[in-house]
């Protein structure tokens, strides 16, 4: 991630671990620095950002569940597809790519 760059708040539907490897970022309201390792929720709204000087780097481990697993998570489901189903940009990117076929 460069310098100034990051993800914009989003949801995933899914639990992640990130681990920072290089530079400085901001994520969950804090600043994490290499070897801190940040735990994001499934439906747990977050973004990341690189506050540094220099290239940030971090590695991601995405635990993607199985069906049972889903069935206890509906919630956070819900959540995450209302706030897709709301989201202008989102259906602006689609229609974007069924009218390029
Ligand atoms: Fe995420």
């Amino acid at each position: 991630m460069n310098s100034g760059g990051g993800v914009k708040t989003h949801r995933d539907i899914y639990d992640v671990v990130s681990i920072i490897l290089e530079g400085e970022v901001e994520t969950l309201g804090k600043k994490a620095t290499p070897y801190d390792v940040i735990f994001y929720a499934t439906g747990k709204p977050h973004s990341i950002y690189n506050r540094g000087n220099n290239a940030a780097r971090e590695v991601a481990f995405e635990f993607h569940t199985n069906k049972v697993s889903l069935i206890i998570r509906i919630p956070y489901l819900l959540s995450y597809y209302f706030h897709k189903l709301i989201k202008l940009k989102f259906w602006k990117s689609k229609l974007k790519k069924i009218l390029r076929f």
